[in-house]
């Protein structure tokens, strides 16, 4: 299959380069710079981009151009700080700038040339160094009044640069830019396809696995979903996936999960029911951590249980998926500071005797739903929200218990339907590539008064919580028509006994977080 390697030199935006190449169906990995030479020419590159990052080439420990690029002889697109490293390997000037140039930019294509579409082009710049001249053999291919040398290129050796980011969605014929480098430079041919994934995985699962048996936990969340849906193709009946009913689930998350692996992948499904556990775990416990760890420890408790009642097969499913590996392996990107404990909640501990089999390794979260569809687990699964590993305990402010959970449960289903309803919420490629949304209902544990005929009550409050975001990194909050507004809060406070007053949460994160908990 034609790949590209790209080559991360710290740029926020790496991952956007390697999800657009992917979106084109053509295959793509990300490779720190450093990557021993041998691992990035195992994928037998077709094409090489150098992403951008935050060093000046002069730095005395600058990350560099390895020299097995240049000698293989294939396309290099050099972005921001790769086009300097273009420049500055091949005997061109680049200058220390004291002044950073960020923003929206205009450039304009100064003659035909494989690379830009011709005019004028909107662009989005964040650079500090400027090339002041080109290595020998390129020319010009467009410039601004701010960077005289915007884009560069080389026919003879299809070597290009440019000092702007087509990756991003502010460079509005970017994608067009990536295609021009990645078809007619590189002549990939688009062959990254669901059906190709999906062949592609199944070899390596049954190579891996043999004829022994797997076992996969389940959460009712997309990748665990699509891992086990994979794994399933590739060995039927080797898998058998356990999905533990903690009681903290959303309405009719179990029932969704029982059909989606029974009735339309027809695997061996063990539900174990554990709400009880869960809830004698939890009562009296009101501090969000403290809530995550107990919850954290009993699921780890019952599957343990459930791996050896079925005999502890050798394999486990886990679902990682590409963005996780690459950020581990990352260069200078600042590590984001623990703010909750996130990621060993729902997970398993390392030292457990499995070994792992990850299907979604390779995968963006797109491809991971594409994948889920093509292998025909129910939309209303795979384009789900995210819904944090603790469940509805962290939404449940105070005490967890069966009556509060039931409340926020139904004032949930209530606020995600009316949501739903009026197209709020992602259920399709083209809207979760501009954004993606979350919403869901927290009860808090607060009493206020309120008036209900002629009576006077004194009855919980639910906060409603809608919010778009990129990443899940930041967000911001939902401008939602005020009229569904209205018509949530009195549905609410009219369905759900003991909730007498809805309020919607208007804080972005930062400074607050998405979750309450
Ligand atoms: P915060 O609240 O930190 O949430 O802004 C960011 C995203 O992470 C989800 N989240 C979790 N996911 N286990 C998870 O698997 C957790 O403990 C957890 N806490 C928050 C949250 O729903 C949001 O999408």
């Amino acid at each position: 299959m034609d790949s590209i390697a790209i080559l991360d030199y710290g740029s926020q935006y790496t991952q956007l380069i390697a999800r657009r190449v992917r979106e084109m169906q053509v295959y793509c990995e990300l490779f720190a710079w450093d990557t021993p030479r041998q691992r990035v020419e195992a994928l037998r590159p077709i094409g090489y981009i150098l992403s951008g990052g935050p060093s000046s080439v002069y730095e005395p420990d600058a990350p560099s151009l390895p020299d097995y690029v240049l000698e293989s002889g294939v396309p290099i697109l050099g972005i921001c700080y790769g086009m300097q490293l273009l420049t500055h390997t091949l005997g061109g000037r680049v200058a220390p700038s004291g002044k950073r140039e960020y923003g929206h930019a205009e450039i304009t294509t100064l003659h035909p040339n494989p690379l830009l579409p011709e005019g004028n082009l909107k662009v989005w710049m964040s650079h500090g160094d400027r090339i002041e001249q080109t290595p020998p053999g390129f020319s010009v291919l467009a410039s601004s009044p701010n960077s005289p040398i915007a884009a560069f290129g080389n026919a003879a050796t299809r070597y290009y640069g440019v000092q702007f980011h087509p990756e991003v969605h502010h460079t509005p014929r970017g994608k067009e830019i990536l295609q021009r480098f990645v078809f007619d430079i590189c002549a990939a041919h688009p062959e990254w396809t669901p059906e190709s994934i999906i062949n592609q995985s199944v070899e390596r699962i049954r190579a891996q696995v043999g004829k022994e048996r797997v076992l996969a936990g389940v959460s009712g969340g997309v990748d665990s979903s699509v891992a086990a849906a994979l794994v399933h193709r590739a060995v039927g009946s080797q898998l058998t996936a356990v999905f533990v009913d903690n009681g903290l689930l959303r309405l009719g998350e179990r029932e969704q999960v029982e059909s989606a692996f029974r009735k339309h992948l027809g695997a061996q499904l063990i539900i174990a029911d554990a709400a009880q556990e869960f809830l004698d775990a939890l009562a009296g416990i009101t501090e969000p951590e403290k809530k995550r760890r107990i919850i954290g420890a009993t699921f780890i408790r019952i599957f343990e249980e459930q791996a050896r009642v079925l005999g502890n097969p050798p394999f486990l499913v886990q679902g990682t998926i590409y963005p996780d590996v690459v950020e581990s392996s990352a260069p200078e990107r600042s590590k984001a500071a623990r703010i909750k404990t996130h990621h060993n909640v729902g997970g398993l501990p390392e030292d457990l005797s499995f070994q792992l089999v990850e299907p979604l390794r390779y995968l963006f979260k797109d491809e991971v739903r594409i994948v889920g569809e093509t292998l025909g687990l129910p939309a209303e699964l795979v384009w789900r929200q995210p819904f944090p590993g603790p469940g509805l305990a962290v939404r449940c402010l105070g005490e967890v218990n069966l009556e509060r959970l039931e409340r926020l449960r139904l004032a949930d289903a209530i606020f995600t339907s009316e949501l739903a309803q009026a197209g709020f919420l992602p259920h399709s490629r083209d809207e979760s590539e501009q954004t993606s949304a979350q919403a869901f209902a927290v009860l808090l544990p607060v009493q206020s008064v309120g008036v209900m005929g002629d009576q006077r009550t004194y009855h919980e409050v639910v906060a409603l919580r809608a919010v778009v975001s990129q990443d899940f990194m930041t967000a911001d909050w939902c401008r939602l028509p005020h009229d569904l507004l209205a018509r949530v809060a009195s549905r609410i406070v009219n369905e759900v006994q003991g909730v007498n007053r809805v309020v919607y949460d208007i804080t972005s994160k930062p400074p607050a977080t998405i979750e309450w908990e």
